[in-house]
């Protein structure tokens, strides 16, 4: 049985798909702890199906990599055989990466290597694209650089906003990671950095 951490920021609406879909005796993968550099929204999932949590403020530490220290620190005590990245917002010094990498995944509401970085959606939408995607990807020293695991187009609508793009987005990116998350876990899919 594949063990999962999970590291968020926000709303955590990836973490609870998967979280769901860990609840199936069949899934071949459990969620043994989430993580947050904030007092993040998503937190409540974990306390909903009683995964431990933990927060590390990224803003009580001196530097990325101190934070990063001290969150690969909490991760070490679950052990977990794959970090996911679902909605964390902040880039992973390469001390942290190096400690779980290649065993690092994230996901992002564009179509890699289209419109890097924390603002995927609203760089697709200003740059007038047809099309824009989600995408899960193995996450290296770069800004949502590595190997690409996974990803869908999806097709930007007319008055598209910001928020209803993304929220078009999401659905797709939880698809897509439960499906890398199984296929990891079953072997179907090797991580390389
Ligand atoms: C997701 O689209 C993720 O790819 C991006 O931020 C969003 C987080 O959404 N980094 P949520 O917190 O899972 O609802």
């Amino acid at each position: 049985m594949l063990t999962v951490a999970v590291l968020i920021s926000g709303t955590g609406s990836n973490l609870r798909a998967l979280l769901e879909a860990a609840r199936h005796p069949d899934f071949p993968a459990r969620i043994v702890a989430v993580g947050a550099d904030r007092d993040a929204e998503g937190l409540a999932h974990a306390a909903d199906f009683s995964i431990p949590s933990f927060t590390v403020p990224y803003r009580s530490f001196e530097s990325r990599d101190a934070w990063g220290e001290a969150l690969g620190d909490r991760l070490d005590e679950h052990r977990p055989d794959l970090v996911v990245l679902s909605g964390l917002m902040r880039l992973l010094p390469a001390s942290l990466v190096a400690r779980y990498a290649p065993r690092i995944i994230n996901t992002h509401p564009a179509y890699l290597p289209e419109f890097p970085g924390a603002h995927g959606v609203r760089d697709a939408l200003a740059a007038g694209v047809a099309q824009t995607g989600a995408s899960v990807i193995v996450v290296d020293d770069g800004v949502d650089s590595g190997p690409i695991l996974a990803q869908e187009r999806i097709p930007v609508q007319q008055g598209d906003t910001e928020e209803t793009l993304h929220e078009r987005i999401k659905p797709v990116e939880r698809r897509l990671l439960i499906d890398v998350v199984r296929r990891i876990a079953t072997g179907d899919l090797a991580l390389t950095h």
